[in-house]
């Protein structure tokens, strides 16, 4: 891999080339279906998993980095498993609007991973203008211009503005009684909670806000991924597709930085 060198304007635009639309594409289904581990793999088979977030061709976002922020009053209700985290209201969706439309519009950004334990993002703490929160090296994404981005969540094709921005958009089919089993186990073992919670969960905000507002969104999707991570056939045509499209784009670059090879080539 060439190594990028970009520098960036107070604008967060890309200084010296013109600016480039990154390939979108939105993953979406239901809580525990796959989202995140699917994205993961196609990270995987890409390359761009230990890459320095600089030199990432295709980057992942969560859509649950947009959550909005909760008063006192909603913490509390969060902490008794009595907040609806499943509702389209729960996250700040103008915010995620004008994330996707800057990362097109080519402008730098960095979005923060989300704490399920806290039920809040991840805080920036600088002391002196030095960044005093370790975790944080691991825990933001810069987005930067040019590549393949995508952006996973539960509901990221329910608003039409939104899904709209999307190039291509899969949908991991996965049933409920399997994304439940998984659930379970998982918001136990990462998330803090516990099974109480989870079920009484699940049974009053979870399952009713996927029938509602997510399998609805099903018939959007341009592609269907059944069984989620087990289907490595359809995450390797899925590797493959995204493999061209990295193609297409150096080819285009380059031809934006030496204009005058490429005519040669071409005539
Ligand atoms: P989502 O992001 O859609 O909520 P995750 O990718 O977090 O789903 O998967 C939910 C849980 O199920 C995680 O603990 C993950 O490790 C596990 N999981 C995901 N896909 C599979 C699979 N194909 N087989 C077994 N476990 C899986
Ligand atoms: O990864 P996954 O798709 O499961 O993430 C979305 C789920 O996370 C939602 O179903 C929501 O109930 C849950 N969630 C939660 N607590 C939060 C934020 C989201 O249980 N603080
Ligand atoms: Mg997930």
């Amino acid at each position: 891999v060439t190594p990028r060198k970009m520098s960036f304007g107070i604008n967060g635009k890309l200084n010296g080339l013109e600016s480039k639309t990154p390939f979108l594409i939105g993953v979406s289904m239901g809580t525990a279906s796959g989202k995140s581990t699917v994205c993961k793999r196609i990270m995987e088979k890409l390359g761009q998993v230990d890459m320095d977030h600089m030199q990432r061709q295709v980057v992942c976002i969560s859509q649950d980095s947009f959550y909005r922020d909760l008063s006192p009053a909603e913490k509390l209700k969060a902490e008794k498993g009595q907040y609806n985290f499943d509702h389209p209201d729960a996250f700040d969706n103008d915010l995620i609007l004008q994330t996707l439309q800057d990362i097109l519009a080519g402008v730098k950004c960095e979005i923060p991973a989300y704490d399920y334990r806290t039920n809040s993002l991840y805080l920036l703490c600088y002391i002196n203008h030095v960044l005093m929160d370790f975790r944080m090296k691991d825990q933001i994404t810069t987005i930067y211009p040019a590549d393949v981005v995508l952006f996973e969540g539960i509901l990221v094709f329910y608003f039409p503005k939104i899904r709209d921005l999307f190039h291509m958009k899969l949908f991991v089919d996965t049933d409920s009684d399997t994304r439940l089993a998984r659930r379970v186990p998982r918001d136990i073992k990462e998330r803090g909670r516990d099974l109480d919670y989870v079920l009484n969960q699940y049974m009053n905000f979870v399952k009713p806000a996927f029938e509602e507002f997510c399998l609805p969104t099903k018939k959007f999707a341009d592609v269907i991924i059944p069984r989620g991570a087990d289907n490595t056939v359809a995450i390797d045509l899925i590797v493959h597709h995204i493999w061209d499209i990295l193609r297409l784009k150096k080819a285009e670059n380059s031809s934006r930085q030496h204009p005058y090879i490429y005519q040669h080539r071409r005539t």
